[in-house]
């Protein structure tokens, strides 16, 4: 410049140099490919098949896996057994309980059979004091139920909100990086679905789980939504009994258990879970009413698609369900929420109609309001599913040819 900016003086600058020289930062050290791959990945098998399959192979040494689900969906069992199981590996577990008192979680452990001789609890929720006390003991995994009750002192905030939950979250995953301590990390989810003290955690830990089930029945499911050393979507289903949660390992052989096929209004429909497919049956019932508004009650599905199908069945395939009671379920506490399932709940509910069941047969297909069946994806997983389990009969749209929701219901003999 050959002015002052301020005062507008032409030639007021002098020019100077500054001599000190900055201090230079350290080069951060390298290593090679295969020497970092000689540095890692030692895995922890929780002694429990379907954990282990969801996790990609075990718990990986210096990982951090957030487990989330609502409240009482049962994270707090889950992670109770697999310590167990853990520790029956001679592996130990450090439980920092900050919901429940250690009397509490002991309580539970033994009354779920577990043999927890090598699981520590620390019932505090102290972040700062829970890492000093692992690092002390230095225990293969270390579970912090729940992330939304701990945090650090020096942020006033209550725990659950962003800045508690994400600063102590930072400094678990530190020990976990610098110790090789497993962490597991227990979030509660809202009813809106985010992890409360929102999704901040997703992106900074290894591993996301989530476990999901209907409260008032035993069906719950693992499903792993982010993995860095493992496949996603990857899904472990579990029987919640009253010891415990129980690995259910075919899952379509436990839906399809008495499944009478000489009632009217059933039918088996191949869902998609993840990287398979699992049978599942739709029962529906349809039965005459005097009311002016009839009554109709869904389960496991989604009402509106529900609603969407009776109205194409009477307008396009001329089936009278006005002045009819529906009741739709789906068995086993599943819940449904493809397009996929619109065909099997339309010939399920013909086959009520008509009082004729269908016999052993599985369909799928998405209903769309002209009255065409159009095709969905992963077929082939389907068919394999439905081929493993015996079933022969299919009726689906596919192979490129349109169909019609009543050439569907003629090709089931209705
Ligand atoms: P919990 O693990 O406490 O849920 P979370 O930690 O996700 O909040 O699970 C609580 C529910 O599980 C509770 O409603 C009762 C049920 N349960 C059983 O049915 N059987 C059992 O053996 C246990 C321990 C819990
Ligand atoms: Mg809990």
């Amino acid at each position: 410049m050959g002015f002052c900016p301020q005062c507008g003086v032409n030639e007021a600058l002098t020019e100077s140099r500054e001599h000190k020289r900055a201090p230079k930062t350290p080069a951060s050290p390298m290593i090679s490919m295969p020497e970092a791959i000689a540095g890692t990945v030692e895995r922890h098998s929780t002694g429990w098949s379907e954990v282990d399959r969801v996790l990609g192979g075990g718990l990986v040494s210096g990982s951090v896996v957030l487990l989330g689900g609502e409240p009482g969906v049962g994270k707090s069992t889950l992670l109770l057994q697999i310590a167990g199981g853990l520790a029956s590996q001679g592996r130990s577990v450090v439980i920092a309980s900050a919901e429940e008192s250690a009397a509490q979680v002991a309580m539970r452990a033994d009354r779920l059979g577990i043999g927890t001789a090598d699981v520590k609890l620390v019932a505090d929720d102290d972040v700062d004091a829970i890492v000093a006390a692992a690092a002390e003991a230095k225990p293969a995994v270390l579970v912090i139920d729940s992330i939304q009750a701990v945090g650090v002192r020096e942020i006033q905030s209550a725990p659950g909100g962003v800045a508690q939950v994400r600063e102590s979250a930072a400094r678990l995953i530190r020990l976990a990086k610098t110790s090789g301590i497993v962490v597991v990390l227990v979030g509660h989810v809202t009813k809106e679905g985010g992890l409360a003290g929102p999704k901040i955690l997703e992106h900074m830990v290894d591993v996301v789980l989530y476990m999901e089930g209907d409260p008032d029945r035993g069906l719950r499911v693992l499903r792993s939504n982010k993995n860095r050393f493992g496949a996603t979507h990857v899904s472990g289903m579990f029987d919640m009994q009253s010891d415990g949660l129980v690995e259910v390992d075919d899952p379509s052989k436990m839906f399809l258990d008495g499944w009478e096929t000489e009632v009217p209004g059933t039918i088996v429909y191949p869902a998609v879970e993840g990287r398979r497919s699992v049978l599942v049956e739709i029962q529906v019932l349809v039965a005459p009413s005097n009311q002016v508004q009839p009554r109709r009650s869904v389960r496991g599905l989604d009402q509106a698609r529900v609603n969407q199908v009776v109205a194409v069945l009477q307008r396009h395939a001329g089936v009278p369900l006005a002045d009819k009671e529906i009741y739709v379920n789906v068995v086993g506490g599943w819940r449904l929420d493809e397009p996929g399932c619109d065909l099997p709940i339309a010939l399920a509910m013909v086959s009520s109609v008509t009082d004729r069941p269908l016999g052993r047969v599985a369909a799928w297909g998405e209903v769309g309001l002209a009255g065409e069946v159009r095709a969905v994806p992963y077929a082939t997983r389907r068919i394999e599913e439905l081929r493993r389990m015996g079933l022969d009969r299919q009726i689906a749209p596919g192979g490129g040819e349109p169909m019609r929701l009543v050439d569907a219901i003629a090709r089931v003999g209705l």
